[in-house]
């Protein structure tokens, strides 16, 4: 039913990070460490951990560091041959996927950055996941996505309940009139990019992953700009749904992490760097003296 298995995930990291100037004036905000890994790697890791082996990285004119950071460091990986640890580290980076990569001029919003994957895409499937939303690596939202699609084709999407005074953030799915969103996968009629909260048709906000077939990539061409100006991802799934392209959507119920501005970006660093595996006890036992002594 599900058709091919998804083994293609683009990944948009185009935008200028103008939340975070001034220092994305020299790193893209997608390579800022969330404790000393870029956010950019864990969601490539979470890409490659099911199954999909290339990915490409969606960018702006000059910014090869993104694509640099993957590629094999011949000279670093000599440095460090006596320090294993390190090097385990650094090639862990560099064998995690098949990294492409490619062009978006000009900022005209996510569905545009998305339709640039259409040559990557090569007809088949394709994954898009946004490196602003981060999983926790404890709970898959992927993987009963992939089976989602698997048994019902078509459209995946990731949602998660919000409250409804956040609602207007988000693109929102109005679900089938009595579906149960506490079933495996939901069944979705209509969707809306960033309605004002009392016009929102439900409170299930999309997330950053998303398992579209190869007919978006029309409906990208159809879509005109939208919220914002911008050529939104949202509208070009809400055409594909309308003309009955069966669409679903997996409520998600772990722990996400937003680092899309800098106060999320400062939660997600302390929520992962507690459980850190080198430094985590010693990070929490100083944080709680520091809240115990200073902001108590
Ligand atoms: C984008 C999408 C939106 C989605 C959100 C998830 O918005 O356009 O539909 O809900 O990501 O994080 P952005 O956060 O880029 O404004």
């Amino acid at each position: 039913m599900g058709g091919p298995p998804v083994t293609r995930a683009l990944i948009p990291a185009a935008g200028r990070g103008t939340r975070f100037l001034p220092v994305t004036k020299a790193v893209p905000k997608e390579l800022l460490p969330i404790v000393s890994t870029p956010a950019l790697q864990l969601v490539v890791a979470e890409a490659a951990s099911h199954g999909m082996a290339d990915v490409l990285l969606v960018r702006a004119e000059g910014r090869t560091q993104l694509a640099d950071y993957f590629a094999v460091d011949e000279e670093l990986e000599a440095a460090l041959a006596d320090r294993p640890d390190l090097l385990g580290r650094v090639r862990e980076v560099e064998t995690l996927a098949r990294i492409h990569q490619t062009v978006q001029a000009e900022p005209r919003g996510l569905g545009d950055a998305v339709a640039r994957g259409e040559g990557f895409a090569a007809g088949g499937p394709l994954a898009v996941l946004l490196p602003d939303d981060l999983i926790d690596d404890r709970d898959d939202l992927l993987g009963p996505m992939l089976s989602a699609r698997a048994e019902r084709g078509g459209i995946v999407l990731a949602l998660l309940e919000v409250p409804r005074s956040e609602i207007g953030k988000y693109g929102v799915a109005r679900l089938a009139p009595g579906a149960d969103p506490s079933g495996d996968a939901v069944a979705i009629v209509d969707l809306v990019e960033k309605p004002a909260p009392e016009q929102a048709p439900s409170t299930f906000a999309l997330i950053g992953r998303y398992l579209l077939p190869p007919e978006i990539f029309a409906a990208l061409r159809e879509t005109d700009p939208g919220a914002g100006g911008e050529v939104q991802l949202t509208d070009a799934i809400r055409r594909l749904t309308l003309a009955g392209v069966p669409t679903h959507g997996v409520v998600f119920r772990g722990r996400r992490y937003d680092t899309g501005d800098r106060l999320d970006y400062l939660r997600a660093v302390v929520q992962l760097a507690v459980r850190h595996p080198d430094i985590g006890a010693e990070f929490t036992s100083w944080l709680r003296e520091y809240v115990r002594r200073t902001l108590a």
